[in-house]
């Protein structure tokens, strides 16, 4: 069959399903060995395990939908994600799955997805584009109600006074603009609340340690409370306060992002005092939101994960039903 008669495009999206398309693309090669479909993710790395609970997801729904997934880490390069694109696009996969590092950047690449007829599915990160029809839908969590409910449970456990130190993610990423933005809306209403600090330390356990080292070296007992963009960072900080002679969750509050289980393990041990959830376990609604755009059904731009907050009172009984 070929490519025109078959592909009925609908905002960009062509309308057959996963299951049931021929090959697609440019070289003809949308079908994989064994007749199987094929899709691409673009990953932006493994440097931390919320990032490989993502991977494991999306691989684990391509498997058990029979998609033959052609994946790439990028080791943290946005260039090297461009370029997975490219190469996607020029095998002619049916659909791509995009982590996007960082928010610009974009359109390029997204135009020739989209020139192609092979729909975009953002996935955790969203990016700036002035023309939302370069992709089919994003998939994430609210970052800015994250990092609001973070900085209200601070500020509330704090007694709505403390000297806080920001350990933000990768600059320039979705996440850290909008935990930052949504944590500083919280702070706007608790004015002896000071942020001593706010630093990268790029969503990495072992930047986190380093930074807050550093910053204890700088602030010292003004510091008492720590809010970090993901739990890795948290628990690299609580590292350094130990080392310090500090005591985190008791005369240092900390706070955190991802609800990763280690982390509700070191809230039952008492050193970290709150995590705000931020699911990573996209894998079937990133393919189902592939489904419907290659069938030409509608979606919405955002489809948003909800996200709870778990702390003392909450975390011992929910650890056993973390899945990551
Ligand atoms: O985009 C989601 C964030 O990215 C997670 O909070 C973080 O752990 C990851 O690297």
């Amino acid at each position: 069959m070929n490519r025109q008669t078959f592909l009925r495009l609908a905002g960009g999206a062509a309308a057959c399903s996963l299951a049931a398309c021929q090959p697609s693309g440019p070289s003809g090669g949308g079908a994989g060995s064994g007749g199987k479909r094929v899709v691409g993710f673009s990953q932006i790395g493994a440097d931390n395990p919320w990032r490989t609970a993502e991977t494991e997801s999306i691989k684990a729904e391509a498997a058990k939908r029979g998609i033959e997934l052609k994946f790439s880490d990028a080791q943290g390069q946005q260039e090297a994600q461009i370029s997975a694109m490219r190469s996607f696009i020029a095998q002619g996969v049916q659909g791509i799955i995009l982590a996007p590092k960082v928010e610009t950047g974009w359109e390029a690449i997204l135009k020739e997805a989209k020139d192609a007829k092979i729909p975009v599915v953002l996935v955790d990160r969203g990016v700036a584009v002035a023309d939302d029809s370069l992709y089919a839908t994003l998939i994430a969590s609210d970052f800015v109600a994250e990092g609001t409910m973070a900085g209200e449970w601070l500020a509330k456990k704090c007694g709505g006074k403390a000297g806080v130190i920001q350990l933000e993610g990768t600059t320039g990423s979705a996440p850290a603009n909008d935990r930052k933005k949504g944590f500083e809306a919280a702070m706007a209403s608790h004015p002896e609340i000071k942020v001593l600090a706010s630093q990268t330390g790029d969503f990495k356990r072992s930047d986190g340690k380093n930074v807050m080292e550093a910053l204890l070296k700088v602030h010292g007992a003004a510091i008492t409370a720590v809010y970090a963009h993901n739990d890795d960072m948290a628990i690299g900080a609580i590292q350094a306060l130990e080392a310090a002679g500090r005591r985190p969750g008791k005369d240092v509050v900390v706070v955190s992002i991802d609800g990763m289980g280690f982390a509700f393990d070191a809230i039952v041990e008492g050193k970290l005092n709150a995590t705000v959830e931020c699911n990573p376990l996209l894998g079937e609604m990133a393919f189902a939101a592939l489904e419907q755009v290659l069938k030409g059904e509608a979606l919405p731009k955002l489809l948003v994960q909800k996200d709870r907050l778990f702390d003392e009172s909450n975390a011992a009984a929910e650890r056993p039903n973390r899945k990551y």
